[in-house]
Order: structure tokens, then C-alpha cells, then sequence
């Protein structure tokens, strides 16, 4: 029989919602069992997230997958808080946790059952501060390191906190922001070489961690970690996956509209694929046809993917620029993405005149030039190529070109 994929619902994505990926399965599985720490390295949408809790799924009699999400955390006494809620679902580990925090659990009234989920993590959080969060997170990485299987602890969202540690205040990138971002990153190296072969961790998250610990000086914080590069579904997969998803919800592709589809994304990040599926499953239902011809991949896509429902994901891409750069330095970044959206590809010469142009060439050396783009290239906008920079995903240079080529002059 030919196989059914049920099309993906919120964020991420596990078990009969989960395609492909086998290679990486089976690689990340070799490494977790030979005791590595990584970090997996892709851009947005990849399906970084989805990797990881499937990784999660299919581990989980061999080890204590243990899934943290740093996401909402500010600081590193939110990160131990957080990180001793989830073992409340393991019962060995959560007893030795409660005795840890007992001087807060103790505090309330009843037994620490009847206390909803909410009330313990306030709880947990109210025990922890500047001053005590290395010791508590030390003892919490002993209590993982005797548990009886190997944990499998998965940070992600790392470079989110780490991100806004660095930020804090409203003095950009103090010293001393450096300094506690330095003395996290460097807690955690700590407790991994510690526990190496009894913990294994895993980090990602929706922005890169290298470019984020750069900035700060703090690159080798990592260097522990392998780097695993989380890479886009070939076409085949991608192909296969839209033939998965169409027999799911009787759909029937016509002159091959699905290579049509996977050729017009280019990169396929599996969350594209879904979306564009999306577009096509809608609009079958609507018109109450459900058989999709070739030539109207192009249509679709003009129509819906670079239109409203692609604009509300690629937005993503432009916001989340500012993370990185600052307010001045964003003029810049945004026209080195606008030419090469409009010229295809942007060549040296081209670079050093937009730099002229936007920045005094004191404010923008040529080290914070090639810094800019490495993070561009790193996070998945750009890619080098022998005569230039081009878009890495045509599916982002198409929209990124429709949103802003009105005003703009090609420079060329
Ligand atoms: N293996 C997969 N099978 C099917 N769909 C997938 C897969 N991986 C990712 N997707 C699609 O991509 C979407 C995003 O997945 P996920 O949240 O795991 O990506 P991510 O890389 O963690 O994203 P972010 O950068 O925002 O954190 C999912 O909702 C799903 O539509
Ligand atoms: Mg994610």
C-alpha cells in the first residue's frame, strides 16, 4: 500500500506526522550512543525541533530523553528551574529533585501532589537566584548522572536565552551581560565533560548559537559540542512527501504537479513543503476538484505561497534580523538582501558600494562586513558562491524581492 502522511498541526512534528529523516535518525543515534554532545546546526523550519522529540520517541527504552525548552527563560536560574520541572514526570528522579528543592516544596501546605503544575514551577523558581543556581543546577546534573539508563538531555531554544542575556539592560553588549552569559555556557560545559558517557546533551534552536556566543567572544564555550548540520529534504523526499500527504487527503497530482512543486521551492525545507501542500489541499477543497495539474504550480505559488499565507511565515525572517543586528547596522543588512533579491546574485564590487553608501566606512570595517554575511550565510539567507552571494532558498529570495524591490534601485 502506499504510504499516508497526515499533514502537520502546530509547531512540531513526531511519529505518523514525522517523514524522512532516517539518515539523520540513524546518524544522531550513532553519535548519542557513542557519548557525544552536539549541537544541531540548520536554519529556520528545518525541523530541528521535530528531530529531536522524534529522536526522543524512538530512544526513549534505551534512554531518559529529557526535552527542555529555554524559549521563554531569561536567565540561568530560569534554565535550572526549568530544567528540574521536566523531571517531574520521571518518579526516581523527581524524588531525589523535591528533596533538593525541599526547602521551598516543604513551604506549602498539602503535599507537593496535590499542587498543580503551575504553582510548583513558581515554587522551584523562587528557590533559585543569582547566587544559588550553579549549586542547585550542579546537584540536578548529579541526580541525571546516577539516574539507572543514560539521559538524553535535548536544550532547545538555547540561543534564545543566551541571545537576550547578552542583551539585557539597555546598554547592548555590556561586560558584564558577557560575563554571565560566559558563566552559563561555561556551567554546562562544566557538568557535560563531568558527566560525559552517563549524559549526553543536544542543543538547537530557531537562531544559530555559534553566531550568537561570536559576538561575545565566546565561541569555544561549544567547542565540545559536534556541530550536526540539519540539511534540507533532497527532492526525492520532498517529492515523496507531497505523494504521502496527496493519498492521505485523496488528492491526485496530474503531469507530475509535485516535481513541478519541489523544483519551484528549490530548498526543501520540510516546512515549506507542508505549507505549499497546504495551499494546494485548500484549494482542491474549495473548488471541490481534487485533482492538481502541473500547471497550476506556478499560479499557486504566486498566489498563496509568496501572498498572505507565505508573508505570515517569512516575516519570521525579517524580524528576527534584529536580534542580530543593531538599528544601525540593519539598513545595511536589509539592502545587501534586497539587491541580491532583485540582481540574483551580489557581487563584491556591488557589496562595497552598498556599504559606502549606507555606513561611514569607519562604522563598518571590512571584519564587521564579512562578520554580517557569515551570519547571513549561517542563518540561511545566503549562500557564497564563486562569482557572489546568491539566496540560499528561492522560496525567501522571491518574497524578500516582493516585499521590497518597489522603492529600490538596483545598483549594478
Ligand atoms: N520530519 C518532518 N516531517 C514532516 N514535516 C516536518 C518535518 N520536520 C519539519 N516539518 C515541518 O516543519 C514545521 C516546523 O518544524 P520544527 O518546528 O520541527 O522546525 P524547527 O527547525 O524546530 O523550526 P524553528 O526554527 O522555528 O525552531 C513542522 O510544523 C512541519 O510542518
Ligand atoms: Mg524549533
Amino acid at each position: 500500500m502506499e504510504k499516508k502522511l497526515r499533514q502537520a498541526q502546530g509547531n512540531w512534528v513526531d511519529g505518523d506526522r514525522f517523514w524522512g529523516r532516517e539518515n539523520d535518525l540513524a546518524i544522531l543515534t550513532r553519535m548519542i550512543d557513542e557519548g557525544a554532545h552536539i549541537s544541531i546546526v540548520a536554519q529556520r523550519r528545518m525541523g530541528k525541533t521535530s528531530l529531536m522529540k522524534e529522536l526522543a520517541g524512538r530512544l526513549s527504552d534505551r534512554y531518559i530523553c529529557l526535552y527542555l525548552d529555554l524559549q521563554e527563560e531569561n536567565a540561568p536560574a530560569d534554565a535550572v528551574a526549568a530544567l528540574a520541572m521536566i523531571l517531574k514526570p520521571h518518579e526516581s528522579l523527581w524524588r531525589k529533585t523535591k528533596a533538593l528543592f525541599s526547602n521551598v516544596l516543604h513551604a506549602v501546605s498539602g503535599t507537593v501532589e496535590e499542587i498543580s503544575v503551575s504553582d510548583i514551577g513558581i515554587k522551584l523558581r523562587s528557590g533559585l537566584d543569582a547566587g544559588n543556581w550553579m549549586d542547585k543546577g550542579d546537584e540536578l546534573f548529579r541526580i541525571l548522572s546516577k539516574s539507572e539508563k543514560p539521559v538524553l538531555l535535548m536544550i532547545d531554544e538555547i540561543p534564545l536565552m543566551v541571545n537576550r542575556m547578552l542583551r539585557a539592560g539597555d546598554e547592548g553588549i555590556t561586560k558584564e551581560n558577557i560575563t554571565n552569559v560566559d558563566r552559563f555556557m561555561s556551567w554546562l560545559r562544566k557538568n557535560s565533560i563531568e558527566h560525559q558517557g552517563k549524559i549526553r546533551i543536544i542543543l538547537s534552536g530557531s537562531i544559530g548559537l555559534e553566531p550568537v556566543l561570536h559576538q561575545a567572544g565566546l565561541s569555544a564555550v561549544i567547542n565540545n559540542y559536534q556541530p550536526y548540520d540539519l540539511k534540507p529534504w533532497d527532492f526525492e523526499t520532498a517529492a515523496d512527501c507531497l505523494r504521502a500527504l496527496a493519498n492521505n487527503y485523496e488528492i491526485e497530482y496530474e503531469d507530475d504537479a509535485e516535481l513541478v512543486m519541489v523544483e519551484k521551492l528549490g530548498c526543501c525545507i520540510p516546512h515549506h513543503v507542508q505549507i505549499f501542500f497546504s495551499s494546494v489541499y485548500t484549494m482542491c477543497m474549495h473548488r471541490k476538484n481534487m485533482r492538481f495539474r502541473a500547471d497550476e504550480v506556478r499560479d499557486l505559488y504566486e498566489r498563496e505561497m509568496l501572498g498572505l499565507r507565505g508573508h505570515a511565515e517569512l516575516t519570521h525572517y525579517e524580524e528576527r534580523l534584529s536580534l542580530y543586528f543593531s538599528k544601525e547596522r540593519l539598513p545595511l543588512v536589509k539592502a545587501i538582501l534586497t539587491e541580491t533579491a532583485v540582481s540574483d546574485i551580489l557581487t563584491k564590487p556591488v557589496l562595497l558600494v552598498l556599504r559606502d553608501e549606507y555606513t561611514a566606512q569607519d562604522e563598518c570595517p571590512d571584519e564587521a562586513l564579512a562578520e554580517m554575511l557569515r551570519i547571513l550565510q549561517h542563518d540561511g539567507y545566503l549562500a557564497r558562491k564563486k562569482e557572489g552571494y546568491v539566496y540560499e532558498s528561492g522560496l525567501l529570495r522571491d518574497w524578500w524581492k516582493k516585499a521590497h524591490e518597489e522603492f529600490y534601485t538596483r545598483r549594478k
